[in-house]
């Protein structure tokens, strides 16, 4: 049993069932025993590598699209790059180095809850726990942040929607049924996972700005219907989410259509692989390709790092991988 496993039980003992989104915080976020308190981290090493954790191509890419949003907003002499659930700071890095057009006016702000995380963010750029208040003009860009947000499972008993709770059973920790519940469809099934959290994210981001783009990276589906619970521990799938509390990555996809429906719908829904071929990642990978033929037999720096790119670009783009995560975008302005 974790600790969290103890504490939620003598929490429930005392206040009785527990609302489940609050549970799926204390296991990701509690400052002590959470997952991500814990160090449970993006990166190679880590629990589970996502595309700026994959090299440098990811942020150089990014960087383009940061180019581009610039131009559309007129090139303004502050354009600010929110970069929201930043991690250590692995995306501000590769696109500091990737020396965007933009440069002289990107104000990078990395917003980042885990104090962990913040103390590894790099030098030159605003590290902060929460949203800024805008407005601005920029980009709020959002990898892998939404499907790690809480989340509340909604049930239907007798003919009513109501929240999920957590209580013990048999000495676990199990879901039944809690209080009336805001929200439901009204379309015959029998639960489904409200992602309120995520609402809410999106409606602060579009809010902070006064011109620019929200762009979100993700597990995503447009329906509702089939939005599972996943657990991830150490690069494989965990078990139960409610068991060994804090041990475990807790993720769910963000279920665009419900995003849709509490706040607006995204302006454009590609996948990763064709929102990074729009960027010119096959460019890129072309001029990879040419620097390592040019050397390969020398194995200078320049053609292994040809190499590298070919191979980052191959598993960004990986149909059965990061390459089919949805880039959702929503236009201010
Ligand atoms: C799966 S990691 C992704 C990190 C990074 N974006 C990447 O792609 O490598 C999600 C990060 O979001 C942070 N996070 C979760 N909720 C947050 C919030 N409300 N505001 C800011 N950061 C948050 C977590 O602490 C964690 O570091």
């Amino acid at each position: 049993m974790t600790p969290l496993d103890r504490l939620v039980r003598e929490r429930i003992a005392i206040e009785g069932p527990i609302p489940y989104a609050t549970v799926i915080e204390l296991a990701l976020y509690h400052p002590e025993h959470g997952f991500y308190s814990r160090g449970g981290v993006a990166g190679r090493r880590g629990d589970f590598l996502t595309s700026p954790e994959v090299g440098p191509l990811f942020g150089g890419l990014v960087a383009e699209a940061l180019d581009r949003e610039w131009d559309r907003c007129g090139r303004p002499d502050e354009f600010v790059m929110v970069d929201a659930g930043a991690g250590p700071g692995t995306l501000a890095r590769s696109i500091g180095a990737a020396e965007p057009r933009c440069r002289e006016a990107l104000v990078h702000v990395a917003v980042e809850r885990s104090e962990a995380q913040r103390a590894q963010h790099p030098d030159g750029i605003r590290s902060v726990g929460a949203m800024p208040t805008g407005p601005v003009t920029g980009l709020v860009f959002a990898n892998e942040l939404l499907d790690n947000l809480t989340f509340q499972p909604v049930l239907r008993v007798d003919g009513e929607w109501v929240d999920a709770v957590v209580e013990v059973r048999d000495g676990r920790l199990v879901t039944g049924p809690g209080p009336a519940a805001a929200d439901g469809p009204d379309d015959g099934t029998d639960g489904f996972i409200a992602q309120r959290a995520a609402a809410r994210w999106l409606d602060e981001a579009l809010t902070v700005l006064e011109r620019g783009r929200v762009i979100v990276v993700d597990y995503a589906r447009t329906s509702g219907a089939d939005v599972e619970v996943r657990t991830y521990r150490g690069h494989e799938r965990g078990g139960d989410p409610l068991a060994d509390l804090g041990s475990q990555d807790i993720t769910v996809d963000v279920d665009l259509e419900q995003l849709a429906r509490r706040i607006r719908r995204p302006d454009s829904v590609t996948t990763q692989a064709e929102w990074l071929q729009t960027l010119g990642v096959e460019a890129l990978v072309d001029e990879g390709r040419d620097q390592w033929n040019a050397g390969a037999a020398g194995g200078g720096l320049d053609a292994l790092l040809g190499r590298s790119r070919i191979r980052e670009a191959e598993a960004l783009c990986d149909p059965d991988g990061l390459g089919s995560f949805t880039v959702a975008q929503w236009v201010v302005g």
